[in-house]
């Protein structure tokens, strides 16, 4: 996920454009460039880093002008550097650039303009867009606005962009499909472009928002002009703009992890995307290609981690291990690096790690590089740390995650891991053709199953409403329902300072059972699966000592919605793909709950996102 902003009219842009980088940074912060057109030409200023990077570098250049584009960058293909950061440029150097989305067919399309003698000088799918556009252009001896049109008519993926000419100093072409993009139209007949509305409330409250495959002519003091990629002239649809800048950037929720919650039907796709074929019974994950037959042959995988990811790590134990037959160790990070652990030159470890940057997980990988092992990760952030030092991996696609408290991040660590396995199993032959391709299938719906349990929100909130003010929690579950519990503990603590503990509900009469009392909430994973009787059994346990049990049960369940004080359903789903779903519930119940006790949801206190000390 990218931020995309852009002004034509009769102001400086820069200025305008910069701020509102600024503002768009919780999309994107790994690199950022804004160009401008003014009496010395068509100019651009790139640099890795934030925003103010770029605002230090270009304050000794010339940013004059009144028409630019700018853009900060969430990295999906080439790492944030110089080279990669947005704007981009046409091989003649007389168009600029900027892209929010994933173009999925630029390396068929950069290798046949390389064949006509194009050269590029990033590893981007964005500059393959500009060089296309350049070509047909020149090609057709057309107008700048029918050039993209024409080049998009290519274009297989999502796209928001902006593009501007040399020779067109009045005039900014928009386009966008599957990404989204707001025009703001200024009092003056001057137009403001961004990814959201974010960068345009405090210039205007007019906006139109592009729909999918419409293309917009803005032209310097005149009217907007909308045309479908089919070349249909478009009514544009003018709005007032309500939500205040601070909602905004949050998407109208109230907290980022609200928002990141609720985004996950779209990361979870944005994970499998073009790693998931069903219709060819397909799976695959380029980042790891090199090394499929090496995970085939693996006779052990360790799993290093801390927090959430480590219960991520815990989920791809069930799952590799089901589905692979690999045996795997899961570890925290900071326990392995001390232990003088035994690592052989034929293991494979692998970091699950949502920054890429925590202290712990970085340093197990180095000792276990040191021991000659393999080293592969999995990642939410391009070009962090652990994912540079990695010899393979796979990103999550998941978009910046801005809460602390990680959510959208854990389910797409699972999906990838999901993959993984998947794929493995396939090579290996360990998993039946009927069974592989019933949990494609399924996997392919997930994200409409999680947009259904986000519907829940409600009812979660009103049983959150009860257990506010409990002092304690306990959280069970069996099998991979178990890490859910874990990571469902770990919510709750982090974020409504409730003490929490999650638990193997079959461990529950070692000890815990002593905790059960009318005061205490019992958040009991039980859906139908394998371990379904046995986890009935562990909630009667708990009634029978006056416990308090909110369960989290498949959709249709009567036999636990008898027994339990509260039941939230979720769709019905494999058993292997549970975890995606019944985390979601949990989510919410400690977001509620945080919220409700005046806590800081999105910075909880003593935390840190990206723990990158000991
Ligand atoms: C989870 O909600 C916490 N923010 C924390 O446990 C986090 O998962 C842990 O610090 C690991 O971070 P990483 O995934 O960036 O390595």
């Amino acid at each position: 996920m990218c931020g995309i902003v852009a002004y034509i009219g009769h102001k400086e842009a820069y200025p305008i454009i910069l701020k509102g980088l600024k503002r768009l940074e919780y999309r994107g912060y790994d690199s950022a460039g804004i160009a401008v057109l003014n009496s010395e030409g068509l100019l651009n200023y790139k640099r890795k880093g934030k925003v103010a990077h770029l605002e230090e570098f270009a304050s000794q250049q010339n940013t004059s002008g009144n028409i630019g584009i700018g853009h900060t960058r969430w990295a999906t293909h080439g790492l944030p550097n110089d080279i990669n950061a947005h704007p981009h440029i046409s091989g003649d150097g007389s168009i600029a650039l900027i892209h929010n989305g994933i173009i999925e067919n630029y390396d068929t399309i950069k290798e046949e303009l390389i064949s006509r003698g194009h050269v590029f000088k990033s590893e981007t799918d964005t500059e393959v867009l500009v060089h296309l556009i350049e070509e047909v252009r020149n090609r057709e001896n057309v107008s700048l606005g029918e050039a993209v049109r024409l080049a998009l008519t290519n274009v297989v993926g999502a796209y928001a962009i902006v593009v501007m000419a040399h020779d067109n100093p009045n005039q900014l072409i928009a386009a966008r499909k599957s990404s989204p993009l707001v025009i703001g139209l200024g009092k003056e007949g001057d137009f403001y472009l961004a990814s959201d509305a974010t960068p345009i409330v405090e210039y205007t409250k007019e906006v139109v928002y592009l729909d999918d495959e419409e293309i917009a002519v803005l032209n310097r003091g005149e009217e907007i002009k909308l045309y479908s990629i089919q070349n249909q002239p478009k009514t544009p649809f003018v709005q007032e703009l309500e939500l205040q800048l601070e909602a905004l950037e949050k998407g109208g929720y109230e907290h980022f992890m609200l928002k990141e919650i609720h985004e996950q039907p779209t990361s979870i796709k944005d994970c499998f995307r073009g790693r998931l074929n069903v219709d060819k019974g397909w799976v695959g994950l380029g980042g790891i290609k090199d090394y499929e037959q090496k995970l085939a042959k693996a006779k052990r995988l360790i799993m290093v981690a801390c927090g959430t990811s480590w219960h991520a790590a815990l989920v791809g134990e069930y799952l590799f291990e089901d589905l692979a037959r690999i045996p795997v160790e899961v570890e925290y990070a900071s326990e392995f690096r001390y232990r003088n652990p035994i690592i052989n030159e034929d293991d494979i470890v692998i970091a699950i790690s949502q920054s890429g940057e925590t202290a712990d997980t970085l340093a197990a990988l180095e000792l276990a590089k040191s021991k000659g092992a393999t080293i592969l990760g999995i990642c939410n952030v391009v070009g962090s740390s652990i994912s540079r030092i990695t010899h393979a991996g796979s990103y999550t696609h998941a978009g910046p995650e801005i809460g602390v408290a990680s959510t959208k991040a854990f389910t797409a660590q699972v999906t990838v891991l999901t993959l993984m396995a998947l794929s493995i199993g396939r090579n290996k032959g360990t998993i039946d053709e009927s069974r592989f391709q019933r949990l494609i299938t399924e996997l392919e719906i997930i994200p409409e199953k999680v947009a259904k349990v986000l519907e829940s929100n409600d009812k979660i909130e009103e049983i959150s409403r009860i257990y506010k003010d409990a002092r304690n929690a306990l959280y069970l579950g069996r099998g991979n329902s178990f890490p859910v519990a874990l990571e469902g503990a770990l919510k709750l603590k982090e974020i409504s300072y409730i003490h929490a503990e999650g638990y193997p509900a079959a461990e529950m009469k070692h000890g815990p059972i002593a905790l059960i009392d009318e005061e205490m909430p019992v958040f009991v994973i039980a859906t139908k699966g394998q371990s379904y009787e046995k986890v009935v059994s562990n909630i009667q346990e708990v009634k029978a000592r006056k416990g308090k049990v909110v369960a989290i049960v498949t959709e249709g369940d009567k036999q636990v919605k008898g027994m339990a004080d509260h039941v939230i359903e979720i769709p019905e789903t494999d058993d292997t793909l549970v975890p995606l779903l019944s985390t979601i519930p949990l989510q919410l119940l400690s977001y509620h709950i945080a919220v409700m006790r005046g806590c800081n949801v999105d910075q909880p206190r003593n935390l840190a996102k990206s723990v990158t000390v000991e």
